[in-house]
């Protein structure tokens, strides 16, 4: 039986949620592996628009089963509030069909307060954060003094680990001039939502491996995208996971093998949000369009997205490194009407071109873009749900986007909800 692993080809909100929840008809289990909060994925069904941010998006599907693992970074209190939130649309969520891993990192207040802060810092040269605390949690992960959903369960130890892990934050909001939070604090706020928490906790590889053994197919859901990558992306305007599907592995508790075929999400056009390089954008009436549209405003902050034209470079370094084995084309239907189109297909750097995208951070700002122009189409895509609906240049756009990033298109969609949506070839199979 085949998984399929969703990752993001660009940098996030390439219509993730919509296709997870497309897929997860064909899915038992649906398990988010990294990110947190700061993923903001927006499923429309029959005319209802439902807002996830830490609840894999097959959640919304009767009979699935959702598990959010150990590589996701889960701010207790966001989580029950969303739980809240979701269940009032008529959502089932409960420990019967929600578990959470338990050597999953908590999200702290103070997290949040040292992202603010550090970006405040930073001036200028900030990263754009969702200050959602994700890049100090990890941080905290890693030096081995972080707070587990587990360690919710003795409360002598958590009190111990605060009081040490609010010796050295404090110690950096003294430094950057920020208020102190006192551990007291810190156990307050733990100890209202831990029993709520802990009903949701188990040791999520078991799940995954019964699963496994009974043979269900199991679809791993990505947050963020390949270039907001802690390796392989924009570095330092990334965030602070492995968005790749090697993740999904490391992030959730099982092997490689697990991954299955892995689709890469893939926006018909390019949208960052924060900041960082981005060789494609465009910052005149094309970019706007395109934002208008597109509705390219942030689920999570209501940012302003930035938007360019398709980068095929990019989406092909992802499909290389991030092992993806097909894409899901999404938001089609914003191209309907733009005369020409243009898809970068490679840079110009310093004189020389570039199959590629460099690594430094400021050959990465200078890159210029070589583009294709390709004849638009003024029939509309939207909403079609085969083919056969589609004008001849968009299905030519969309053959000739497959041929630079030398993958094919798996699924193609054409509007927000989830039933307009083409199948071109079965990932689970
Ligand atoms: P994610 O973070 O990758 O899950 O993407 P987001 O949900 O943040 O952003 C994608 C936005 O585009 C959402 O508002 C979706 O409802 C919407 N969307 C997804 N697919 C399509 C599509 O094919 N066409 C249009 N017009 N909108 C889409
Ligand atoms: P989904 O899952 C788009 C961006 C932030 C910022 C950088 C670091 O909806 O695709 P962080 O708070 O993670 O430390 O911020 O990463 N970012 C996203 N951009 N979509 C997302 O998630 C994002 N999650 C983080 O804007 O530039
Ligand atoms: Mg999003």
């Amino acid at each position: 039986m085949t998984n399929v692993t969703v990752i993001g080809s660009q940098w996030g909100d390439e219509g993730k949620g919509k296709i997870v929840d497309w897929l997860s008809s064909r899915a038992d289990t649906v398990v988010r592996f990294q990110g947190g909060h700061n993923a903001g994925h927006t499923l429309v069904i029959d005319g209802t628009e439902y807002k996830l941010s830490l609840l894999p998006s097959g959640i919304v599907r009767k009979g699935k089963m959702s598990v959010i693992g150990n590589g996701v970074v889960v701010d207790p209190n966001a989580l029950l509030d969303e739980i809240d939130r979701v269940a009032k649309k008529g959502v089932e969520i409960s420990p019967e069909n929600l578990k959470l891993a338990d050597n999953a990192h908590l999200i702290l207040p103070v997290h949040q307060a040292v992202d603010k802060a550090f970006e405040a810092a930073r001036g200028k040269s900030s990263i754009g954060t969702t200050g959602r605390g994700i890049g100090p949690t990890y941080e905290d992960k890693v030096a081995r003094r972080g707070i587990r959903v587990c360690d919710l369960r003795d409360k002598d130890l958590l009190k111990e680990k605060v009081e040490r892990l609010m010796v050295h934050h404090n110690a950096l909001l003294k430094g950057l001039g920020a208020e102190e939070i006192t551990p007291e604090s810190v156990m307050e706020g733990l100890n209202k939502i831990s029993d709520e928490i802990l009903s949701f906790a188990c040791p999520v590889w078991k799940i995954l491996d019964e699963a496994k053994a009974k043979g269900q197919r199991i679809l791993f859901e990505g947050a963020q995208g390949f270039m907001l990558d802690v390796d392989h992306g924009t570095y330092p305007f990334v965030t602070s996971s492995n968005t790749v599907s090697a993740q999904a592995a490391t992030g959730s508790g099982v092997g490689p093998k697990t991954a299955g075929y892995v689709l890469g999400i893939t926006k018909a056009y390019t949208t960052r949000v924060g900041s960082g390089p981005f060789p494609t954008e465009l910052e005149d009436n094309t970019g706007q369009r395109l934002g208008e549209r597109g509705h390219e405003f942030g689920t999570v902050t209501g940012r302003k997205r930035r938007c360019g034209w398709f980068d095929a470079v990019l989406v092909r370094q992802a499909i290389k490194t991030g092992g993806i084995d097909g894409i899901a084309l999404t938001k089609l239907d914003v191209l309907d009407g733009f005369e020409e189109i243009k898809i970068c297909t490679g840079y110009k750097l310093d004189g020389e071109t570039l199959d590629y995208f460099p690594a430094g951070q400021a050959e990465q700002a200078r890159v210029e873009p070589i583009y294709e122009t390709i004849d638009g189409w003024s029939d509309t895509t939207y909403g079609a749900r085969s083919w056969k609906d589609l004008p001849a240049a968009a299905i030519k756009y969309v053959r000739r986007v497959e041929e630079l990033i030398e993958a094919p298109v798996a699924l193609l969609s054409t509007s927000p909800e989830r039933d307009d949506t083409i199948l071109v070839h079965d990932p689970f199979q």
